[in-house]
C-alpha cells in the first residue's frame, strides 16, 4: 500500500448548448470551468481506523462503514474499492472539498466524484484511463440523477471542450477564437433530477411537441459548433439566443434567469442563455473580453449572487 499523500482535482463545467435535448440523444457542447474545482486529499490513517471521509465545506466527518450505500461520497468510495478488489477496508483519511456551488448546473457532483475516483486509483497505483474514470462517475451520477445523459462526467473527467452525444464516442471540439463568458449564479438551487423528471413527464404526454424542439436544439448545436470552430462569435451569440428561446418555450427557464439574461444583453453581451438543468442555477453570457468585468458587475447589480469570468480556448 502506498504511504504517500495524494491530491487530485477536477474542474467545474458549463453546458454551452444542448442541455435537456442531450438526454434525448441530441448533441450538446460543454466545456470545463477551471476557476472552480473539487479537491480530494488522501493520506494513510492509523491502523484499524478504516476509511474516514471528511467534507469540511459541509462540516461533516463520516466513517465509511456507517454510511448508507447511496450516500454521494460513500457510493463513490465503495464503487472504487470494489473495482480495486481490496479484501479489507484500508485505513485512510479522505478529505473532499469544492469551490463549485451545489445544484447550480456547474457539475459539482461529477467533479467531486471525479476527484475522488482519481485520488483513490492514484493512491492504490491502479491506472485508469480517463474514459474509465468518466464511466465510474457516470455510474454514481445515475444514483443521484436517474437518467443522466453522461455529459457532466465526460466533460469533467476529460477536462476539455466536448461535443457529446449520448452513448457515442466523445469528440473534442476546437475553438477558432477564444470565447469569453460571464457565468452568473441566480442563487437558486435546482436539483437536476427534478427538472429532468418533470420534462420527461411532459414529453411522455406529447412526444411530437417536445421531439420537434429537441430536433431544433440538435440543429442549433451543430451550427454553434461550426461557428465556434471557425471563430464566428456573432453566430455563436445568435445560437445562444435561439437555444434560450426554445428552453423558455419548453418550460426550463425561470424569471430570475430571464432577468439576468436580459440584463446581460442590455449591457452588450453577444448572446446569453441558461446553462444546465434550468429552473435556477447559472446563466452564461458571451461577451467581448474587454466588456467582461462590466457585464459581470451589471449581472451582480441585477441580482446574481456570484459571477465567474472564464475563457474557452
Ligand atoms: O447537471 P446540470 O444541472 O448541468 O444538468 C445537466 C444537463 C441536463 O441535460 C439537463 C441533464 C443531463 O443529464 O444531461
Amino acid at each position: 500500500m502506498s504511504n504517500t499523500k495524494i491530491t487530485t482535482t477536477a474542474p467545474g463545467k458549463i453546458i454551452l448548448f444542448g442541455e435537456h435535448a442531450v438526454v434525448y440523444k441530441r448533441p450538446a457542447l460543454a466545456v470545463p470551468v477551471t476557476q472552480v474545482n473539487a479537491i480530494c486529499h488522501i493520506k494513510p490513517a492509523p491502523l484499524d481506523t478504516g476509511i474516514v471521509l471528511i467534507a469540511p465545506d459541509l462540516n461533516e466527518h463520516y466513517q465509511l462503514s456507517e454510511l448508507a450505500a447511496n450516500h454521494p461520497l460513500g457510493a463513490v468510495v465503495h464503487h472504487v474499492l470494489n473495482l480495486l478488489q481490496l479484501e479489507t477496508e484500508p485505513d485512510l483519511r479522505l478529505t473532499v472539498s469544492s469551490t463549485i456551488p451545489i445544484a447550480r448546473g456547474l457539475g459539482s457532483g461529477a467533479a467531486i466524484s471525479t476527484a475522488l475516483v482519481k485520488g483513490l486509483t492514484d493512491y492504490f497505483k491502479h491506472p485508469m484511463t480517463t474514459q474509465n474514470v468518466s464511466d465510474v462517475v457516470f455510474e454514481i451520477e445515475k444514483i443521484h440523477h436517474g437518467t443522466p445523459s453522461g455529459i457532466d462526467n465526460t466533460v469533467v473527467a476529460f477536462a476539455q471542450p466536448i461535443f457529446f452525444i449520448r452513448e457515442q464516442p466523445i469528440e473534442r471540439f476546437t475553438v477558432g477564437q477564444p470565447l469569453t463568458l460571464v457565468i452568473a449564479d441566480t442563487g437558486i438551487k435546482s436539483p437536476t433530477y427534478k427538472v429532468v423528471g418533470d420534462l420527461r413527464q411532459r414529453w411522455e404526454k406529447d412526444k411530437d411537441y417536445y421531439e420537434n424542439y429537441f430536433n431544433q436544439i440538435g440543429n442549433l448545436v451543430l451550427s454553434a459548433r461550426q461557428a465556434i470552430e471557425t471563430g464566428d462569435i456573432t453566430t455563436v451569440g445568435e445560437c445562444m439566443a435561439k437555444n434560450q428561446a426554445i428552453l423558455e418555450e419548453i418550460g426550463i427557464s425561470h424569471p430570475t434567469l430571464n432577468k439576468l439574461i436580459e440584463a446581460a444583453l442590455a449591457a452588450g453581451a453577444l448572446g446569453a442563455k441558461l446553462s444546465g438543468a434550468g429552473w435556477g442555477g447559472n446563466m452564461i453570457a458571451l461577451v467581448k473580453a474587454n466588456d467582461a468585468p462590466q457585464i459581470a458587475q451589471t449581472l451582480q447589480t441585477a441580482g446574481a449572487v456570484n459571477t465567474i469570468i472564464t475563457t474557452v480556448h
